[in-house]
């Protein structure tokens, strides 16, 4: 856990109470309403969530038991026996409740001029156009389709396509290179594969179907791809008989179009989103048709106070699971506006988002650390130009937020009275675990507040067990869930000793995060313990940039840790024992560098990389990286126990070896200019 956070902890005291304007008509009108809602969920549970998924959700058939649980082998299932559909709950009902002319999702592209605006009609005729055609290329239910595709509006019809036939999809973040994109399409068994001739990032084109092309080589399962015409790309390639334009596909299916949506069960996998886990290989994490569908509408609902004419803008990009819940599933379920933004926050100039919030009258923005952080420090000239007014809920996730970004936001967007929702919430957990409701939570910032109602988070400390009470005083520890709740994750897809893995220690699901609770039970994220790393609020494997770095054949052995990063919360740092003839060179740097983009993405490529003659291990031969987590944060004389190292004197040289990075060094003129190019393309990638 790191010390910064926890020395933050104890010196922010301020707190905010929730606005009165707006109160009287919230969900969630007020503390005491609050209080019941928390007693309700804490008395039955399964009242309370039945009660949820029938007022949110249209179910072809109701469900036999709200809950089975299988506690042995901690498998839960939400509403067994119900029947239902995520496209006709996403669409199709809201053509008869008044919102047929509505607009469902409103796209502005890179530049400025380039708007698309879908009423649910227009969504309707598009989704069941595309379903016809994923149908005609013989995607039935249950079949995996994998969209490597940009922030387009055809991204959105395309999970929705898949859904509306019961087609599991699994998008694949545009911003994912060779190795990144190659193991999800292999890991999902994808039978087609949608993507675009490229995306627009920063004025740039990235191809996608070119970079694409190779990875097909090695993923036997894909009979087709299905190819948008986005940049207008003039040289792609198409192979006969598997590529296909998406124009041209969806050209036969313009009259008639209407599409029956397949009647899934409760707990057939709506989705697979990848994650990056504790091991080299990204896993696959499954959600259920109801249980998912519930939570999203519920806490998109509550969390973000949506009313029906408010426009909803979640910046994260569609390829995580927060563009998933909150940009797509969360705010369609409730026939809400949800706005979607190809671009990136500081491109052409850092204004874009509050141009974006003045020109459509934004009412809630949901955003992440990292970016407030990059807007903060271009300065108050950019937002105070925009009309702000219309915004009524801010949001956050993804990372820790800093108390100064907090402020920041607060103050300079929020115009110091709007609250801001920090929620705490993973790809496994399917929406938001713990948040403030927006008319109701006194704010303290830096805080995410309390665990929503019917869900039983709490801080366990190795040896503890679930049932132990945990509720007295100030405590931390690891976070963790000790009920199920609905959004939670179906499975692992094929790999079920991975799913076991989240309740080996306690018993009940452990989220790999550590956590403070303060006397008023107020929880305070301190950020990953296992090792994943939070780069902009995204999460990356360490294995998995280790493995990329060991399979340089410079590279003997390499381990990678998170160090503090001022903007992005947490960057990369690598340790590499070279093979015996490579020199430690800038060049031999840049290679691996460029190795780790080209297979993972810049997102992933380390920000440091030292160079060690040998790391520190036990005597068993296992790195010990949490002497490798301090000292790349700096932190040399409080390494912990040291006699547990088979070899304690390559600490020395190392420790050595982390000051002379640190110091600019003889190194520093490539790596800073490669760190600058590095980090705009991270930032750009993260901005989602
Ligand atoms: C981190 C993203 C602090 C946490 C929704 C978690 C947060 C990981 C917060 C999940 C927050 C998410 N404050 N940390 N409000 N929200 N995290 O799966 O470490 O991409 O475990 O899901 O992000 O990342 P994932």
């Amino acid at each position: 856990m790191s010390q910064e956070r926890l020395t933050t902890l104890l010196t922010e005291q301020r707190s905010y109470l929730p606005p009165q304007h707006g109160k009287s008509s919230a969900w969630v009108c007020g503390s005491e309403e609050a209080e019941a809602l928390y007693r309700a969920a804490l008395d039955d549970p399964n009242d309370f969530w039945a009660a949820r998924a029938s007022q949110l959700l249209h179910w072809f058939k109701r469900w036999d038991k709200v809950l089975e649980a299988d506690e042995e082998r901690h498998k839960y299932r939400w509403f067994t026996g119900a029947k239902l559909n995520a496209s006709f709950n996403c669409i199709d009902r809201h053509l008869f409740s008044g919102r047929r002319n509505k607009a469902a999702l409103i796209w502005q592209g890179e530049k400025e001029m380039d708007v698309r605006c879908f009423t649910y009609q227009m969504l309707y005729t598009e989704v069941c156009r595309v379903a016809h055609a994923l149908s005609s290329l013989r995607i039935r239910k249950g079949d995996r389709v994998a969209l490597y595709m940009p922030m387009i509006p055809e991204l959105v019809i395309a999970m929705l396509a898949c859904a509306r036939i019961g087609a599991i999809h699994t998008t694949i973040f545009s911003g994912y290179a060779e190795g990144g994109v190659r193991s999800r399409i292999q890991g999902a068994k994808a039978k087609v594969v949608i993507t675009a001739d490229a995306a627009v990032r920063a004025g740039k084109l990235k191809p996608l179907k070119a970079n694409l092309d190779p990875i097909l080589e090695k993923c036997p399962s894909v009979a087709h791809v299905v190819v948008v015409n986005h940049a207008d790309l003039y040289d792609v390639k198409m192979t006969p008989n598997r590529d296909i334009w998406w124009h041209d596909l969806i050209e036969d299916f313009t009259l008639d179009v209407d599409f029956p949506c397949e009647s899934m069960d409760a707990n057939d996998p709506l989705f697979l989103l990848h994650t990056s886990g504790s091991t080299g290989k990204p896993t696959g994490i499954m959600h259920s048709t109801g249980g998912y569908l519930t939570y999203a509408a519920h806490t998109t609902q509550w969390i973000f106070d949506m009313r029906d004419d408010d426009v909803h803008w979640c910046t994260a990009d569609i390829g995580w699971i927060t563009g998933h819940t909150y940009g797509v599933y969360g705010p369609l379920a409730l026939g809400a506006t949800t706005m979607m933004f190809e671009g990136v926050p500081n491109w052409p100039k850092p204004d874009r988002y509050w141009r974006m919030v003045e020109k459509f009258r934004v009412n809630i923005l949901y955003t992440a650390p990292t970016v407030i952080r990059s807007l903060m420090r271009m300065g108050e000239a950019w937002t105070e130009r925009y009309d702000l007014g219309t915004l009524r809920i801010l949001g956050s996730v993804g990372e820790p937020m800093n108390p100064e970004a907090w402020h920041w936001y607060h103050r300079n967007i929020g115009g110091s009275e709007l609250p801001i929702v920090d929620t705490w919430w993973q790809t496994e957990t399917g929406g938001a675990m713990i948040s403030p409701f927006p008319y109701a939570t006194k704010l303290k910032p830096g805080s995410v507040t309390k665990p929503l109602p019917g869900v039983d988070a709490a801080v366990l400390r190795d040896g503890q067990t679930p049932d132990m009470d945990t509720s007295e005083g100030r405590r931390s520890g690891h976070l963790v869930i000790r009920k199920p709740w609905p959004g939670m994750m179906l499975g692992v897809y094929n790999d079920e000793e991975k799913y076991q893995s989240y309740f080996q220690r306690f018993g009940c699901y452990e989220s790999g995060d550590g956590a403070e609770v303060d006397e008023d039970g107020y929880f305070w994220i301190l950020g990953r313990i296992d090792d994943s790393i939070n780069v902009s609020g995204h999460r990356l494997s360490t294995a998995e940039i280790e493995a990329v770095l060991a399979s340089c054949p410079e590279v003997a052995e390499a381990a990678v840790v998170p160090m503090p990063h001022p903007l992005k919360g947490e960057g990369i740092y690598a340790y590499v024992v070279t093979r015996d003839e490579v020199p430690w060179s800038e060049d031999v740097r840049k290679k691996l560098r460029d190795t780790v983009r080209r297979d993972i993405g810049a997102l992933a490529s380390p920000e440091y990389i030292q160079f060690a003659e040998a790391l520190p291990k036990t005597c068993s031969g296992k790195v010990i990286r949490r002497m490798l987590r301090k000292i790349a944060g700096g932190t040399y004389d409080d390494l912990g126990d040291t006699t547990a190292l088979a070899k304690p004197e390559v600490l020395k040289p190392i420790i050595f070896g982390h000051q002379n990075l640190m110091l600019g060094q003889h190194e520093t003129a490539s790596a800073a200019a490669e760190e600058h190019g590095q980090e705009k393309d991270s930032t750009a990638e993260k901005q989602d």
